[in-house]
């Protein structure tokens, strides 16, 4: 069966959903979007998924022409036609066609709200047992000075680039720097070290709010284990006793060598272990049912 997609209030095909040319996220990436998971028919955090692109799009002046609650049940129906028990979701709301222009108040028919909603499994296949190899990029990532990366946009050409980089140089991801030298964050996700029982992760100013580094945060207090929202160095990377990286699609993937440099015994460590099964246990147990309540 092939999946449906809603665009601008209809539930199209995949194959029948089509935008104009003149889309203005298609021109010039101007627009915001949320990249959401599914588990056991349940959505994880949805509405965290939705004050983010609500915020979003306050940040870049766009107006979403539906409520958060329409929002939410939109979400929730197009998962339900597509029959979805494991999947990502992916809310996009652009500026709308516009003209070739980039003024946005020629985009005249207001904004685009797209929808889709696929099945999805894991990511990194058996890398959750073996480990993910980690670049430093060239690419430092766009300071917050110039675009806030708190902003889910569609401009995704920062991230990219450091992405092709990491792909040339045979890596699973790139690391992030920000205009300092210090630690960002990988590509498309957080980046976490491990150091004496302690879980760091740098502070949100230069990377993205991650949902799952929150939660990765308030799974590492219920452990009882120290967290700390600084910033360090890649020296502090090479030296630390395990790193990970936290994604909604990537979900916590254990990091074993960055730059050639083996973490910890070149193992996924305990800490990052014990935090991927209680996440586990906490996607597959909690968010918001999908067919519960027929829409
Ligand atoms: C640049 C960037 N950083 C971090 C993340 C991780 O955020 P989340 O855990 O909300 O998916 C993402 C993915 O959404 C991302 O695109």
């Amino acid at each position: 069966m092939e999946m449906l997609a809603y665009v601008n209030g209809e539930f199209l095909p995949e194959s029948d959903a089509k935008i104009s040319i003149f889309n203005h996220g298609f021109l010039y990436g101007d627009g915001i979007f949320e990249g959401i998971r599914a588990y056991s028919g349940r959505i994880f955090k949805l509405d965290l998924h939705l004050q983010r692109l609500y915020n979003s799009a306050d940040a870049i002046h766009l107006e979403i022409p539906h409520t958060r609650d329409k929002m939410r049940e939109l979400i929730l129906r197009l998962c339900q036609r597509n029959n979805i028990e494991d999947g990502y979701i992916r809310p996009i709301v652009s500026r709308g066609a516009g003209d070739l222009g980039l003024d946005p108040r020629r985009c005249l028919e207001g904004p685009t709200v797209v929808i889709i909603a696929r099945p999805f499994d894991l990511l990194y296949g058996d890398k959750y047992e073996k480990g993910l190899k980690l670049v430093t990029t060239s690419h430092r990532r766009v300071p917050s000075q110039c675009v806030s990366p708190n902003i889910k946009s569609l401009n995704y050409l920062n991230n990219i680039l450091a992405k092709i980089e990491a792909n040339m140089r045979g890596a699973d991801e790139g690391l992030m720097l920000d205009l300092n030298g210090f630690v960002c964050e990988a590509t498309a996700d957080n980046f976490f070290i491990v150091r004496n029982g302690m879980v760091v992760t740098p502070p949100r100013v230069t990377n993205l709010q991650g949902i799952t580094r929150e939660t990765v945060l308030e799974i590492a207090e219920e452990m009882g284990l120290e967290t700390r929202e600084e910033f360090f160095s890649l020296y502090d990377v090479y030296g630390a006793d395990e790193a990970f990286i936290t994604g909604t699609a990537a979900e916590i993937g254990p990091v074993v060598d960055v730059d050639e440099r083996i973490i910890g015994d070149g193992n996924p460590g305990k800490v990052t272990r014990e935090i991927m099964g209680r996440f586990r246990d906490l996607v597959r147990t909690t968010g918001t049912p999908i067919q519960e309540k027929r829409l």
